[in-house]
């Protein structure tokens, strides 16, 4: 990347907030204007004990007090916040909230079938969560032990997350999306003692067979003793294994009352969760108790500008970070309502999600931009049937949101009357890095602006390390400080979080996103500069797809590079490169490979378009050239520079060639 100018269009107007989003606020903003967010991000970033003290004293519940608040640094990678002190996570979002305001609904579950739809209060949640910490209990899981959860986006996931939390284990969740050899992955790599899921999940009207799958896993699991199974259906067909599988009904039939909360250290880990990298194998991102449950209290309080009456409805599912942050921790640390959605927006209609802010009258709502482009493209007629005016508060995860699904979000959901959060962050920073402060920050559509307190962003050139001064540039987004919800290693692999965020800019952790800083000093994010790819907002390795393609005995070579797409942002072109091509059926080949990957990782990592080509670039150490490629299947072949320097340069001819006969943009 160069130090090129800010492309012109980003040095624009900046937009308050609108005035009805105020008349719309229960209660004042925490924060006045502007002037007040500078003086409290300086003070975060100049004197983090100061700053950070008060707010985890106010914000969290301790079991004994913390005696330092942070330790460590990004040179080392010994990061500690909040020292010495003891809490519990489930106490912190539930118990609290079931002694003052126990009638309040905790969780709002909207069901894929919505007549299925239910309210759990925080009283009622409490009961649920303790049943299963009892189960657990019972099991022998004890405090640092792992638990992984394979369950859909519902009350069950959330309930089966804190009652883990509860006892002092470690949640895995599993992306329900995630095929048999992805759960046998993460599974054994956490060395899971037990697995909590249900029989089947519904999603958009279908029936998908969760147990089977992880049934197809655990025959390679030795570490998982035993099997919760929630009756999501009560499809009475379901495989049980006897003495690993339990039913959670017939389980908790046994309930005897309360389970006290486990207390743990802030830094003993509360959560694992996989998620894709450079290299072919996923990470298991370890996030520790206190920080973590800070910074989600913090953002979800202060970006969102959440206040104890508001509804959030975060649209995101439990098997990401977003979900995790966003749908749990934040909302129910701080008290307030949190909306959990089985379903798809597509089902039993466009207008699903509409639907659903109205019944609940949301204030805040959520999203990734890929579904705004997918409703924005089947659904817009859909949307003035509901009255959308308790919204408040907009926000856009997961993926850059360009200009015009900005103004689409804020004209036609938030009829110029809501704040827009376009909230950039990621699993590794727990909670969002960079992110207007409803109320405080101004927009501009496509920047996700300036960044939240103690997070000391700031553009590295690529070529000599160093840091860009000044505005009006582009450069790697790396961040100068630690933060409390910062990951603190990967599980098992120190060596690796260190070599992925640590060591590539010594002093500084790496996002592995390229980012601009225009004159207001706001950020656009640009994208991944590694080798992972956004496919409708799922972070996907190119290296784990590679992977599995070579499995394929016929497949001598592949490389993988995502393209934009109108719809799901990124797609996936996969060039295949064959040892026999005698007698083989290309097309049947095509669809074979790509169920491979289907099976392999899951449905949402096929590659769009597969492109047998007889040789791929490389270069003279027999690195493979992905840029040639990327460059090749954006229709840029004409801007390829010097190619001399390959090994096979003679290759690219070939590989246009194939690209322009093969290449099948299939919506
Ligand atoms: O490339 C950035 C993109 O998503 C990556 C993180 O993916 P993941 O860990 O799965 O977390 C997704 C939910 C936070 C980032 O490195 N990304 C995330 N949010 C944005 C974004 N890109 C641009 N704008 C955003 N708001």
């Amino acid at each position: 990347m160069s130090h090129s100018v800010v492309h012109e269009a980003n040095n624009c107007e900046k937009r308050p907030t609108p005035e009805e989003f105020f008349k719309r606020q229960p209660e004042p903003g925490f924060i006045k204007s502007i002037d007040e967010y500078h003086e409290m991000y300086k003070k975060s970033i100049e004197d983090p004990e100061e700053f950070w003290a008060p707010l985890a004293k106010d914000l969290i519940s301790w079991d004994k007090p913390f005696e330092q608040v942070t330790s460590g640094d990004l040179k080392t990678g010994n990061v500690g916040w909040f020292l010495n002190g003891e809490l519990n996570a489930c106490y912190n979002c539930v118990d609290r909230w079931a002694f003052s305001t126990p009638d309040k609904p905790a969780i709002i579950c909207e069901n894929d079938d919505e007549a299925q739809s239910h309210v759990l209060t925080y009283k009622e949640l409490l009961y649920e969560v303790c049943k299963v910490s009892q189960i657990l209990d019972d099991w022998g899981v004890k405090k640092g032990d792992t638990v992984a959860i394979y369950m859909p986006m519902n009350s069950q996931a959330i309930i089966a997350m804190l009652a883990v939390a509860r006892i002092g284990a470690i949640h895995s969740v599993i992306f329900a999306g995630f095929s048999s050899g992805s759960i046998k992955d993460r599974v054994n790599n956490a060395s899971c003692k037990a697995l909590i899921t249900c029989d089947e999940g519904k999603r958009g009207g279908k029936t998908i067979n969760i147990k089977k799958l992880c049934d197809d896993a655990l025959d390679n699991c030795p570490t998982v003793e035993k099997v919760l199974v929630y009756k999501r259906t009560g499809n009475p067909e379901i495989f049980m294994k006897e003495g690993r599988d339990y039913f959670w009904d017939e389980e908790a039939k046994n309930f005897s009352g309360y389970i006290p909360p486990v207390s743990v250290n802030s830094e003993d880990p509360l959560f694992l969760l996989y998620t894709s990298g450079s290299t072919g194998t996923p990470k298991g991102v370890v996030h520790t108790t206190a920080g973590y449950l800070l910074g989600a209290a913090m953002t979800t309080k202060y970006i969102f500008d959440i206040h104890a009456q508001d509804i959030l409805f975060t649209a995101g599912d439990v098997g990401w970070i977003t979900g995790h942050t966003y749908a749990l921790y934040g909302p129910l640390s701080l008290g307030v309502t949190s909306v959990v959605f089985e379903g798809t927006p597509a089902y039993p209609d466009y207008g699903r999600l509409w639907a659903i802010v109205e019944k609940h009258a949301v204030t805040h709502f959520y999203i990734a931009p890929t579904a705004l482009r997918l409703l924005r493209k089947a659904g817009e007629d859909q949307i003035d049937k509901y009255n959308l005016s308790s919204l408040r508060t907009l926000g856009s995860v997961g993926e850059p949101i360009s200009p015009d699904i900005w103004e689409w979000f804020n004209e036609r959901i938030g009829k110029d009357q809501c704040h827009i959060a376009d909230t950039y962050w990621q699993t590794e920073s727990g909670s969002h890095f960079i992110a207007p402060i409803a109320g405080v920050i101004p927009n501009k559509p496509g920047s996700a602006s300036l960044p939240f307190f103690g997070i000391d962003t700031c553009l590295i050139d690529p070529v000599s390390g160093k840091e860009i001064e000044g505005n009006d540039v582009e450069g790697v987004l790396a961040i100068k400080s630690t933060w409390p919800s910062m990951a603190r290693s990967v599980w098992k692999n120190h060596t690796k979080y260190m070599d992925t965020y640590l060591n590539p800019y010594p002093g500084y952790y790496f996002t592995g996103d390229g980012a601009a800083r225009d004159n207001d000093g706001y950020y656009w994010i640009r994208g991944r500069v590694d080798d992972v790819v956004n496919v409708s907002g799922h972070r996907l390795s190119t290296a784990e797809i590679e992977a599995v393609l070579i499995e394929f005995h016929n497949v001598s070579e592949s490389a993988v590079v995502g393209i934009s797409d109108d719809l799901t942002g990124q797609a996936i072109v996969a060039y295949v490169a064959l040892k026999e091509t005698e007698g083989v059926n290309i097309e049947d080949l095509r669809k074979t490979l790509i169920l491979q990957v289907r099976k392999e990782i899951g449905p949402f990592a096929a590659p769009k378009s597969i492109i047998i080509v007889p040789d791929l670039p490389k270069t003279r150490s027999g690195k493979i050239m992905r840029r040639i490629l990327r460059k090749i299947s954006s229709y840029e072949a004409d801007q390829l520079g010097d190619i001399t320097t390959l090994a096979n340069p003679q290759s690219v001819e070939g590989i246009i060639e194939c690209f322009s006969q093969q290449f099948v943009a299939k919506k």
